[in-house]
């Protein structure tokens, strides 16, 4: 949707003609022969469209054809709003406000860390049109309608002079690099304001319409970049991809859901952001965003149940996350979910108190050589306090869990297997049903860390039979700060608090406490009920476009990346196992791992370089760190093109001297 700059809302906004009180206070008389106002209206409307911003289906700025919507660029720091005078140039951005959100097209973001974004939205149409719409059904529908925009007047503040007033205007700054071969396309124009001139300013005028530019990917889809097309390695490996990504039966439309990720349309050091450390941590969609400030628009409060009114409504939406959680992850009921801050809590808190209560002197717990710190350390304390074993389920070359090893791992002391489905460092997708069976024909207790794979594949964690299954919000495009706790419910039933405090108890003496029910009885405290909310609404999104096409995407997508980056002289993957989830770790000859990060950073592409946290198995292949693109369903091809034209760049720096 865009919205149609026309003389009359211009008007109203009083800046543009210089007065809300009429063309004769402009004092400039318009030639004889000058068009009316229709004519004026639709030149202008084109006029602004040619403005070098990314709009909807056309070609974004970089060369990348991204579809993006009419965002503008947003600033990288929060500032307060302009004074109306200050926003003609910017009216075409109305449309970020109006389009971002293909599932809620009226919806304005209500941006907090972006006042001036509120006043855009807000000045050409004051009133209830441009009013937020929640995303969900609010307790009381007036309520929603209360939600402040900020008055112009008061949020205005005097122009800073040494930066521009019109945000668009350096983030089109030129390319920060030396690279003559990066600046021959640059997309941008040194004119003030990036308007159009000269020879396209008398295009416009002439009332042509505009021609779009071809789309040659195979020859150079990018404004900077030297693609390895003389690689004959990579372009036989082109020529031999299935076109997966502009296969219509594709049930994921990706370009159509960047649109609902707002930080994809960040750029870093001049470029388009490419985010591929979802290994890290996920980006967050709109709605995700949306849900939490209306959390605290109008349902904060502690949740003390029936308390008063925001207490109910805050209950009911932490409650209502839970019992999403529960659905996503295929638990049979909302009691067996225990919010956490995340994984690393989650583990903790199992090691504390079924741990400390099951493990003793003498007793064994298994985990493998995959994984995670936060894997490792709560075990190798719990069994160095109690004088219990760690033991190692050994991996292959490829990275993937010997799953023959196991049985033999397994005596009668051992009580617990503690394992990762999806390896953070490599990718890896253990055989999780297989290491359950195994375990449960030996009385064993299984915890699945699913961190890595809640992401990427579906979770049924009563059809794999899981004892404990713990993962993180933000691994999942939900907030940092707040993960989960599943386990069987005889199992929470009889497992010992840990911490103590309000919330969690039903009586306290100085005698004798009596504590809450699983789960309340170990969500000791104030939790992060925001952010529980959040991770609802983050679930709830990632439902919507189905994990199983989510599943099958991200599977050609690494397919496609480990292809490429397997055209690059002098890589060596790390992790190589046939069954894999969104990590591509390798390391470059030559180059450490750092040095490969920062030369990416410089291009706009973000990975994680270093130890992941998962030293052991980084060691296990000779190395102590990697880098590590990592996907998710928002990545394509054309961001993998990008990542390994600079790696093949690199490649050929070292192996030319
Ligand atoms: N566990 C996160 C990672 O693998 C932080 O990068």
């Amino acid at each position: 949707m865009t919205t149609q700059l026309t003389t009359s809302n211009l008007s109203s906004t009083g800046n543009v003609h210089g007065s809300p009180t009429g063309s004769e206070a402009v004092g400039v008389s318009p030639p004889p022969n000058f068009p009316d106002e229709a004519t004026l209206s639709r030149l202008a409307s084109e006029f602004f469209a040619a403005l070098p911003l990314p709009s909807s289906g056309s070609h974004h700025p970089s060369g990348l054809n991204l579809d993006l919507p009419n965002v503008g660029t947003p600033p990288h720091q929060p500032q307060p709003a302009e004074p109306l005078s200050a926003l003609s140039g910017r009216v075409p951005n109305i449309a970020y406000e109006k389009s971002l959100n293909p599932e809620y097209p009226e919806h304005i973001p209500n941006y907090p860390d972006y006042p001036e974004r509120r006043a855009i939205a807000s000045a050409p149409v004051i009133g209830g049109a441009n009013l937020p719409r929640p995303p969900f059904e609010p307790h009381f529908p007036q309520a929603i309608h209360s939600a402040p925009n900020v008055p112009l007047a008061e949020s205005a503040r005097p122009l800073s002079s040494d930066t521009s007033p019109f945000y668009f205007l350096n983030d089109f700054a030129a390319p920060q690099t030396s690279s003559s071969e990066f600046e021959a396309t640059s997309f941008a124009t040194a004119q003030s304001f990036q308007l159009p001139q000269g020879d396209a300013l008398t295009h416009l005028l002439r009332d042509e319409s505009k021609p779009v530019p071809p789309q040659n990917h195979a020859s150079s889809g990018f404004y900077f970049l030297d693609l390895p097309q003389n690689n004959p390695n990579y372009s036989n490996y082109q020529a031999s991809q299935p076109q997966f990504v502009t296969n219509a039966s594709q049930p994921l439309d990706v370009h159509s859901i960047r649109r609902d990720f707002p930080i994809l349309q960040e750029r870093v050091n001049g470029r388009p952001l490419i985010w591929f450390d979802n290994a890290a941590t996920t980006q967050k969609p709109q709605s995700v965003i949306d849900r939490i400030a209306y959390f605290y628009q109008h349902e904060n409060s502690n949740i003390h149940r029936a308390a008063h009114e925001l207490a109910a409504r805050a209950t009911d939406a932490y409650e209502h996350a839970r019992n999403v959680v529960a659905r996503f992850i295929g638990a049979s009921s909302s009691k067996e979910i225990v919010f956490v801050r995340g994984t690393t809590e989650g583990i903790n808190l199992i090691a504390k108190t079924w741990g400390e209560q099951n493990i003793g002197e003498g007793d064994e717990v298994i985990v493998s050589h995959l994984e995670h710190h936060a894997n490792i350390v709560p075990w190798f304390q719990l069994t160095k306090k109690v004088g219990a074993k760690l033991r190692v389920i050994p991996v292959d070359d490829t990275g993937q869990i010997i799953l023959s090893e196991l049985p033999k791992l397994i005596n009668d002391r051992t009580k617990l297997i503690s394992i990762t489905q999806v390896s953070n460092a490599l990718g890896t997708v253990t055989p999780i049903p297989e290491v359950i069976k195994i375990a449960h024909a030996k009385g064993v207790r299984v915890l699945v860390d699913g961190a890595q794979s809640v992401s990427h594949m579906p979770t049924d964690v009563q059809a794999i039979d899981a004892d404990f299954f713990v993962f993180s919000g933000h691994k999942v495009f939900g907030p940092t700060g707040i993960g989960a706790v599943y386990a069987k419910p005889e199992i929470l039933e009889t497992m010992p608090v840990w911490e103590g405090g309000g919330n969690m108890i039903q009586d306290v003496t100085f005698e004798q406490i009596i504590y809450q029910p699983a789960p309340n009885k170990f969500e000791a405290g104030t939790g992060n009920i925001a952010d529980a909310v959040g991770l609802g609404a983050a679930l709830e999104y990632v439902e919507r476009l189905g994990i199983h096409n989510i599943a099958r995407y991200e599977h050609d997508l690494l397919e496609y990346g480990q292809h490429a980056l397997s055209s690059v002289k002098g890589l060596r993957a790390i992790g190589t196992a046939k069954n894999k989830a969104s990590v591509m770790s390798f390391v470059l000859e030559g180059y450490s791992t750092e040095q490969v990060g920062k030369a990416l950073n410089q291009h706009g592409i973000a990975v994680r370089s270093g130890h992941h946290c998962a030293q052991p198995i980084l060691r296990r292949f000779g190395v102590e760190q990697t880098v590590r693109p990592s996907l998710a369903f928002y990545n394509t091809t054309e961001e993998i093109d990008l990542l390994v034209s600079v790696l093949h760049q690199l490649s050929r720096e070292k192996h030319r001297h």
